[in-house]
């Protein structure tokens, strides 16, 4: 039996666009897809559309939101750009990259969407149907991933519903996302700093900046602030344990796989799903979330995970598969 869903679902187009916009406009949260994950989306300009934003996915408000741009004169109107920021911009975008950077002096994005500090994160998104509601707002829109905190990000329509149904206005479908993971954050400081792992392998950034970039400092700031809040340990987290480099499958326990499954017990394992038969690191970051959430509603006795290699999407991927493996902390979820 289909179950009732209370917030609408249309299929992506370009009177979806503009209904999408009209919404937002109005102060609404719309889910719709990025090529990374579904974001949730709010006018970027809009504090009570912000606020309520907060409250649907019940994230933390100092936890800052990524503001999605149309084209660079849009980045331009919120953040200033460096020639290094304006060289990742112009390799990169539209992308899976996110740079922070200083706001302007009149910055428009509302400032609970930054969480009061005076940098703002943009993105420039590639996925037609983001841009489409992009242009018709005419407005930077701020997107978190469409999950509950705390939860794994959404690479389909349905498990935005599966998270957010009734909490959320408006989600358009735009079939199951691309890339699979979150975006790449560089903070464009002194010299750029790699805050979050993503779509974009670190590789490809370091070849076009000449150097390596920083890692941050693994503790909190002076001002007891994480670099990238999402950086928490916990983050991502299935309800289910994650148990990480699994060498052999114990009894009741499902298997998150990678390449050729030839490890003892699994013909033992509750359930198996792989993320890429081949060892392909793409396919397995398109995977990777959708998954989780497989398995999670799985209820085995753990979710026990096979070693991804960390070249290219594999520094996304096993990022991701760490905190997933920290149980939640109730303060930061
Ligand atoms: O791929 C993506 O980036 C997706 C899609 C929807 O665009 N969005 C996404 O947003 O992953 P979210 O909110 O789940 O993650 C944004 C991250 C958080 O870790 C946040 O702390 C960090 O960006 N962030 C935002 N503004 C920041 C700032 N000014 N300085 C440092 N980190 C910032
Ligand atoms: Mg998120």
């Amino acid at each position: 039996m289909a179950v009732e869903l209370t917030t609408k679902i249309i299929p992506a187009s370009e009177i979806a666009a503009a209904e999408a916009a009209r919404c937002l406009a109005d102060g609404g949260l719309v889910a719709f897809p990025t090529e990374t994950v579904y974001g949730l989306g709010a006018d970027a300009t809009h504090a009570e559309a912000i606020a309520r934003l907060y409250r649907a996915k019940g994230r933390p408000s100092f936890n800052p939101l990524i503001a999605h741009v149309a084209d660079l004169a849009g980045a331009e109107r919120i953040a200033r750009f460096d020639a290094t920021a304006r060289k990742l911009a112009e390799a990169f975008w539209p992308g899976p990259l996110t740079l922070v950077l200083p706001k302007t002096p009149r910055c428009p994005v509302a400032d609970l969407a930054t969480a009061g500090l005076d940098t703002v994160a943009v993105r420039m998104p590639a996925h037609p149907v983001a841009r489409d509601i992009l242009r018709a707002l005419g407005r930077p829109i701020v997107a978190p991933s469409a999950n509950r905190s705390g939860h794994v990000s959404p690479t389909t329509a349905a498990h935005v519903a599966s998270d957010l149904d009734g909490r959320i206005d408006l989600i358009v479908d735009g079939g199951a996302v691309s890339v699979g993971v979150e975006s790449t954050i560089v903070g464009c400081f002194d010299r750029p700093m790699l805050l979050r792992p993503g779509g974009l392998p670190r590789a490809a950034i370091e070849q076009v900046l000449g150097h390596p970039l920083r890692r941050p400092p693994p503790r909190p700031d002076a001002a007891g602030q994480p670099m990238a809040p999402g950086m928490l340990a916990s983050h991502y987290a299935p309800r289910t344990l994650v148990r990480l480099d699994a060498a052999r499958i114990e009894p009741g326990e499902a298997l998150l796989a990678f390449g050729a499954v030839a490890i003892p017990g699994h013909d033992v394992a509750a359930t198996i799903l792989n993320l890429s038969e081949r060892g392909d690191l793409t396919e397995a970051a398109a995977n990777l979330f959708g998954h989780l959430r497989a398995l999670d509603e799985a209820r085995a006795r753990a979710i026990a995970v096979m070693p991804v290699p960390e070249h290219d999407l594999g520094e996304a991927i096993n990022d991701r598969l760490r905190r997933a493996a920290v149980p939640a902390d109730p303060i930061h979820k």
